[in-house]
């Protein structure tokens, strides 16, 4: 190509880029341009800040530009009037009010990124005369979530952290002193030696110790990223249990530690290295058994947060209660039938006096579960069962009961159900024993309810 017809080239790709700029581009340009791209995209939209699983951005984007303006129009989810007070728009920037605000700022570029993509679509559609004026879809095609509104609301990050309050965090000061650094005060005499304890063991196996943060929010956030999935699989120590395993929720460091023993003693008499691989071993010892009420509690939230992650709920039926609330209120029973091997698990169940019905109330207000011990003895904190209208007045860190006549129902693990499955309820069947008590609902181990 010589000089001159080069020339002559590039000016008539330019004024042809010239008249294509000075008008509109259609609504299918920027559909394909502008959100087949987030579409297509392997990651996860920015939704994700809040929504774990069970909807996203892409939820909303049809095959075409026009079924997707005509569903999203007919959903009300685009204001063809005003089109900056779309609806989707809104959804999009609901990141921006995330009170989190470091995960606010990690997803903000892509956010802006989708509502800028969506804002223009949505711009362009609304001064097309045709899209405006078409008719609604004939197929059942809809953009938006497949799943439900209960599904999406359990697949959410604050619903995901409310239940680490009340079955994680509430339960950390079996952790103290050596994993909860923010409970130590230095003005408080009584921590003196904790502190040093919590000090020493620091500086001898790092920060680490340190699982228990100030807050719910860093402490659950500082968990799940030491078990982060990077690409398809979950990111750790080789060797090593993660803290958090989404595999195998029972197989987290967080639960397998504490219910460890001490590594065994060399020949000089000093603990060989803590083993954080099968089998552990807890330079703490065994801090929780398997088969307490904190051990399920914390299962139960586990096993809870790897589902909602990997969006393994598909219908309402699937969504576990996650009704547990803490209390400091603990029954023990010494009285448990001799025939009950130790070490049995068995659950208790507290049912109230009807007064109006003069009868036991149906439904249980509160549960424990416990080991039974060579003594033939049951201890254990009792978990409010909440009702959905309850939840809302309740504290999430914890709650109390009123005192009153109760009824105790016990059901021990036969058929050793719970090895199989450890956060199942067992109160499907008649109990195997009751006891009546006037319950006082003191705090602490002190002022235990007893049943001689
Ligand atoms: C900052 C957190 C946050 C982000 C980011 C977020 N949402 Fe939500 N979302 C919520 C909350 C909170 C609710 C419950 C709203 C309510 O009850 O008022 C909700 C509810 C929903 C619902 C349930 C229906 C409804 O209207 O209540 C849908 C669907 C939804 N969001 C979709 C999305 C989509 C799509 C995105 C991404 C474009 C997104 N959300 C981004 C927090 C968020
Ligand atoms: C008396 C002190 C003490 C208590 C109480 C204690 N631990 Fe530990 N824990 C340790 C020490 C020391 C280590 C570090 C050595 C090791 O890995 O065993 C440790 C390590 C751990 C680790 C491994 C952390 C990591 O990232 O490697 C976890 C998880 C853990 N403990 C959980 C718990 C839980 C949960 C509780 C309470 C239910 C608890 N521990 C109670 C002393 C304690």
């Amino acid at each position: 190509m010589n000089h001159f017809k080069l020339i002559i080239t590039s000016l008539i790709i330019l004024s042809v880029a010239a008249t294509a700029s000075s008008e509109q581009p259609t609504p299918e340009a920027v559909f394909e341009t502008r959100l087949k791209p987030i579409f297509n995209s392997p990651d996860p939209s920015s939704c994700v800040q809040c929504h774990l699983a069970a909807v996203d951005l892409k939820n909303y984007i049809l095959p075409t530009s026009r079924e997707t303006f005509i569903s999203l129009r007919d959903q009300g989810l685009i204001n063809t009037k005003q089109p900056d007070e779309s609806k989707i728009l809104h959804l999009i920037s609901m990141g921006d009010s995330d009170p989190d605000i470091l995960s606010q700022r990690i997803h903000a570029k892509n956010r802006k990124r989708e509502y800028d993509a969506f804002s223009h679509w949505i711009k362009s559609c609304c001064q097309n005369e045709d899209l405006l004026a078409a008719k609604p879809l004939e197929t059942n095609k809809k953009a938006g979530p497949i799943l439900s509104d209960a599904v999406i609301r359990h697949s959410r990050t604050d619903r995901v952290l409310d239940s680490f309050i009340r079955n994680v965090w509430s339960q950390r000061m079996r952790c103290f002193p050596c994993h909860t650094p923010a409970e130590l005060d230095a003005g408080n005499p009584m921590h003196t030696k904790p502190i040093q304890r919590h000090r020493d063991f620091v500086e001898q196996y790092g920060a680490r110790m340190n699982i228990f943060k100030k807050t719910p929010l860093e402490t659950m956030r500082a968990l799940i990223a030491s078990s982060r999935i990077k690409g398809n699989k979950q990111e750790f120590k080789v060797g090593n249990l993660p803290l958090i395993n989404l595999e195998e929720p029972a197989l987290s460091l967080l639960v397998e530690k504490p219910t460890a023993k001490l590594p065994a003693k060399k020949p000089d008499g000093k603990f060989s290295e803590p083993s954080s691989s099968t089998p552990v071993s807890h330079m703490g010892g065994i801090k929780m058994h398997k088969g307490d009420q904190s051990y399920k509690a914390w299962l139960h939230w586990l096993e809870d947060y790897a589902a909602s992650l990997y969006g393994r709920y598909e219908s309402d039926e699937e969504l576990p209660k996650d009704n547990w609330y803490p209390t400091q209120h603990v029954v023990r029973i010494k009285s448990v039938p001799e025939s009950w091997p130790s070490l049995a698990t068995v659950q208790v169940f507290v049912h109230r006096w009807d007064k109006e019905s003069k009868s036991w109330t149906d439904k249980p207000i509160a549960f424990t579960q416990s080991l039974v011990t060579p003594r033939k003895i049951i201890n254990g904190s009792l978990f409010v069962l909440a009702t959905p209208g309850q939840r809302d007045q309740l504290d999430p860190t914890g709650t109390k009961l009123e005192p009153g006549k109760v009824q105790l129902r016990l059901f021990i693990d036969k058929d050793n159900a719970l090895a199989e499955s450890p956060i199942l309820l067992l109160n499907s069947r008649s109990p195997d024993t009751t006891f009546t008590l006037d319950a006082k609902f003191g705090i602490g181990f002190k002022n235990a309810d007893i049943v001689e």
